[in-house]
């Protein structure tokens, strides 16, 4: 009798055999099988047997107003019947580019007024790089070209963006880093603070910048790069005072300060962009990800005022992607921004699910001590694995602590992710107070039988 594949090892052979995946071990997937996701509603996704589960990431950090919104769908369909495509090079513009970048002009802080399109945040970010370098010739100083970033941060994964992060295996792959990139420790207390309180370390982590800037010369610096939290880097957010203390230094010696807001803008820290939350005003913002949730590719970079007032008058710009300002896209990103504002996303992480998330993993790390530290805030969260709590001591990388924890917790129904030795937490910002019920319940679990596995019981 012959043997029929299932759909499921049917799609993963062929995608063994054709698909290169973004950030996996080709081999490995090979072996394991692909995670075929065939539909998504809400909060859940569900795979292609029949499992139905509960996406803690948002997709990738993107989501923000949940699956299946039939709003976008029509949006996008109505403005692919009217007009699929006309590009913004040469002269043009289509009405759904002209409302974006008016609308983003409302939500964006300060004189952040002005807005440039891509179609990710890696493009994003050699936006930033080139127009940033073009700004400063363009006040007479070439010689400002370099980049300060963090170690751990994660602009993206175009040559330049990878050079821009702070990843060493992204660095190290294909020897893939330009120069002019510089970067400094990433604001980690639990990690690096050693017997200092956070509010010290945050400024110790703070006079990095300083003690770099000295080191390499203001006037060789374009500009210093950060993520309010840095999301990839397995949810590192900074103690109180740090990023005061960043926003006075780039001041102090001229150097433009970006803040990165593609997983922390859209509201995921219960305001508009995550430097609101922190109290700071960049200069430049790049966003993506939540401007859309994830519906269509699109990305924008905010500049202020005094920027856009030197690149007016710089004559012409010499960078643009064939679908900056895509109109679908652009629609899509448009009536994205009104589910937030008309459901009132924003207040509601920072009034309702973000405390209530917290305190949710606030209640897992009273119950785990394989949890050394919770760390993020409001709608986004990391939970740092550790051996031993007291001493901070960490898993061995060969343990794959937060590894097992993932793929347990997988099985449980529950999408978190694995960073390093942490899990990260992302979830829709449409989640409910029950949805998160459940999450905590699985994650419980998961820990449980994840520190057991690791020998801790
Ligand atoms: C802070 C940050 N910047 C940039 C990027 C790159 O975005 P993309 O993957 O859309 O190129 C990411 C992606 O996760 C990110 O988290």
């Amino acid at each position: 009798m012959a043997i029929t594949q299932t759909r499921t090892a049917h799609l993963q052979a062929i995608d063994a055999a054709h698909h290169i995946h973004p950030f996996c071990d080709p081999k490995s997937l090979a072996e394991r099988g692909t995670r075929v996701i065939t539909k998504a509603d809400g909060c859940y996704v569900e795979d292609s047997d029949g499992n139905r589960i509960l996406d803690g990431m948002a997709g990738l950090w993107c989501v923000n107003v949940g699956y299946g919104r039939q709003e976008l769908v029509d949006v996008a369909a109505r403005q692919m019947e009217e007009l699929p495509f006309y590009n913004s090079f040469f002269q043009s513009s289509t009405p759904s580019q002209i409302a974006l970048a008016e609308r983003l002009s409302k939500i964006t802080p300060g004189d952040l007024n002005h807005f440039f399109f891509a179609n990710s945040g890696s493009e994003a970010n050699d936006t930033v790089i080139r127009m940033a370098r073009h700004y400063w010739h363009l006040k007479g100083k070439p010689e400002k070209y370099k980049f300060i970033g963090r170690h751990l941060g994660y602009h993206g994964s175009t040559l330049a963006a990878t050079s821009l992060g702070g990843m060493k295996h992204m660095h190290d792959m294909g020897s893939s880093t330009l120069p002019g990139f510089e970067h400094i420790m990433e604001p980690h207390w639990f990690a690096h603070g050693g017997n200092l309180s956070p509010e010290q370390f945050a400024l110790r982590a703070a006079q990095a910048l300083e003690d770099k800037i000295l080191e390499i010369g203001a006037d060789n610096i374009a500009a210093f790069i950060g993520e309010p939290i840095q999301g990839a880097g397995g949810v590192i957010s900074p103690p109180p005072g740090y990023w005061p203390e960043i926003e006075r230094i780039c001041r102090k010696h001229d150097i433009l300060f970006v803040s990165d807001e593609v997983i922390c803008g859209f509201g995921r820290l219960g305001e508009w962009f995550g430097c609101q939350y922190y109290g700071v005003q960049p200069d430049i913002m790049p966003m993506a990800k939540g401007m859309s949730s994830g519906y269509l590719p699109i990305s924008a970079v905010a500049f202020s005022d005094r920027i856009f007032e030197t690149l007016n008058e710089g004559g012409p710009i010499s960078h643009g992607y064939t679908y900056s300002g895509h109109p679908v896209s652009c629609a899509v990103a448009h009536a994205n921004i009104d589910i937030i504002e008309r459901e009132g996303l924003v207040e509601r992480v920072r009034n309702d699910i973000g405390p209530y998330l917290q305190s949710g993993l606030a209640h897992l790390y009273e119950r785990h001590s394989i949890i050394g530290e919770v760390r993020g805030a409001q709608a986004l969260a990391g939970l740092q694995l550790v051996r031993s709590r007291d001493t901070r001591e960490p898993f061995a990388a060969e343990d794959n602590a937060a590894m097992i924890c993932r793929d347990i917790c997988l099985e449980k129904g529950l999408i978190m992710r694995a960073v390093g030795q942490a899990m990260v937490i992302c979830p829709p910002l449409t989640i409910t107070h029950a949805e998160i019920d459940e999450m905590i319940d699985k994650a419980d679990a998961g820990l449980r039988e994840a520190a057991s596995r690791l020998g801790l019981d």
